[in-house]
């Protein structure tokens, strides 16, 4: 059978997302998957990025990761997507994104795809499962198969979030815990989607 096609489409503006979606695209290659690691544009005024010195350089660090294509999201039988917490939601650059895929769906393209969602936000209770949540509504849209970590794994007790990897920023950098709920977030949705395109065949 051929490959699972995995696609991880994110957003980072200090870099922690990025951390999670690079954990994502190594799961998802060690569970077989062909990975395509994407970013979303970045919308926000010069003027916003450089009042922050850490946007701007990992802006500058991540220069060379392909922006996100309508393509990826045709070409993926499982889609993980990854944005920081704000003000409880997706970032809007994630958002536009998102406002782009009308066509997709219209032809029905978004659906029958493993969607799962992480996320990071700056507090414990800064609203990471809203964010999740906020996702999900796009994935129902889409017709698509949700496919949560839940607690079907040792990691998944300690990291406590069963809507999503998520990391909390302030506490710094995420952590190998948190680094590697999201390589079995990425597991499970291509194992899924492996399953899914064999019952297809079969
Ligand atoms: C406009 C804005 C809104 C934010 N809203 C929240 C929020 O609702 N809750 C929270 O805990 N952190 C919030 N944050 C902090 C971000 O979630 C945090 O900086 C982000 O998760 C770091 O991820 P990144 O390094 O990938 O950009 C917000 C940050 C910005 C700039």
């Amino acid at each position: 059978m051929e490959p699972v096609n995995a696609t991880i489409i994110y957003y980072s503006a200090t870099g922690t997302v990025h951390a999670l979606a690079q954990a994502a695209a190594e799961g998802a290659e060690k569970a077989g998957a062909r990975v395509r690691l994407r970013k979303v544009a970045e919308l926000a005024p010069p003027e916003a990025i450089s009042a922050n010195p850490a946007w701007g350089q990992h802006l500058q660090d991540t220069a060379d990761i392909a922006g996100a294509s309508l393509d990826d999201l045709a070409w993926a039988d499982a889609v993980l997507f990854g944005t920081p917490t704000r003000f409880g939601n997706l970032a809007s650059q994630l958002k536009a994104f998102i406002d782009t895929t009308g066509g997709l769906w219209r032809e029905g393209k978004l659906a029958d795809k493993v969607y799962t969602a992480f996320t990071a936000s700056s507090t414990a209770h800064g609203g990471q499962e809203a964010t999740l949540l906020a996702l999900g509504n796009v994935f129902y849209h889409w017709g698509g198969i949700i496919v949560p970590p839940g607690y079907t794994d040792p990691v998944q007790f300690q990291t406590g979030n069963p809507y999503g990897t998520s990391h909390v920023a302030g506490d710094g950098p995420p952590d190998d815990v948190v680094l590697q709920a999201a390589r079995y977030q990425a597991r499970r949705a291509v194992d899924t989607a492996a399953a899914l395109k064999a019952g297809r065949v079969a």
